[in-house]
């Protein structure tokens, strides 16, 4: 049975994907080091992960994305900072932050429950809210991690809202070169 890799996830407006882009300008002289940048075309919310899904089991997944929409969008989003994960001294996520909001509680509940029901398998790690913008694949030594510190210390805010009008199911295909994201469909407000 052929399996698809997918995940649930919020796209962002061109104006704040060009201030996120200017935080990986800013970054640039860390470039070299060790980030690897998220193309500005892949940054998104990620508000579930499905993995490899049957093909046959979309067409549930695909309602139940839906009806989720359908009561749950459309609301307000509003970026706001950026950091790493897990932490200074040993950063593998440069993330920019999204505020955590009673819509986006409830949008996500709404989502693992539905799922659930599918038999998807719950998420057991807390929902943190956050757009990957970057990855630090290697060891940082103290010297570099202070010196991303530095750099993320001097980068400009982020700042900025925007309306949520759509939840989309994306197919994520790995290849060497990084990963091709697809929309497989998206559910909105309005049937
Ligand atoms: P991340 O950006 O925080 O890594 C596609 O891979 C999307 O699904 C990414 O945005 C990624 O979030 C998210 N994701 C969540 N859990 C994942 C997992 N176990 N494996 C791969 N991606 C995952």
């Amino acid at each position: 049975m052929e399996k698809i890799r997918t995940f649930i996830a919020i796209d962002l407006p061109a104006h704040l994907l060009e201030q996120i882009n200017q935080l990986q300008k800013d970054l640039i002289p860390f470039t070299n080091l060790l980030l690897k940048w998220t193309k500005p075309e892949n940054i998104h919310l990620t508000l579930k992960f499905l993995g490899d899904v049957e093909r046959c089991k979309l067409d549930e997944v695909y309602k139940a994305i839906r009806e989720i929409a359908y009561t749950e969008v459309p609301f307000t989003l509003f970026i706001n900072g950026f950091g790493v994960f897990p932490n200074l001294k040993q950063p593998r996520i440069v993330w920019v932050g999204i505020e955590r909001c009673e819509s986006l509680n409830n949008i996500v509940h709404h989502i693992e429950e539905k799922l659930l029901s599918l038999g998807f398998e719950s998420e057991n790690r807390p929902f943190n809210p956050h757009l990957t913008v970057g990855r630090i694949k290697h060891y940082c030594s103290a010297k570099e991690s202070l010196y991303l510190s530095d750099v993320l210390d001097s980068a400009k805010i982020i700042k900025g809202s925007f309306s949520v009008t759509e939840i989309i199911l994306y197919q994520s295909n790995l290849k060497p070169g990084g990963p091709i994201y697809s929309r497989l469909m998206v559910g909105s407000f309005s049937v």
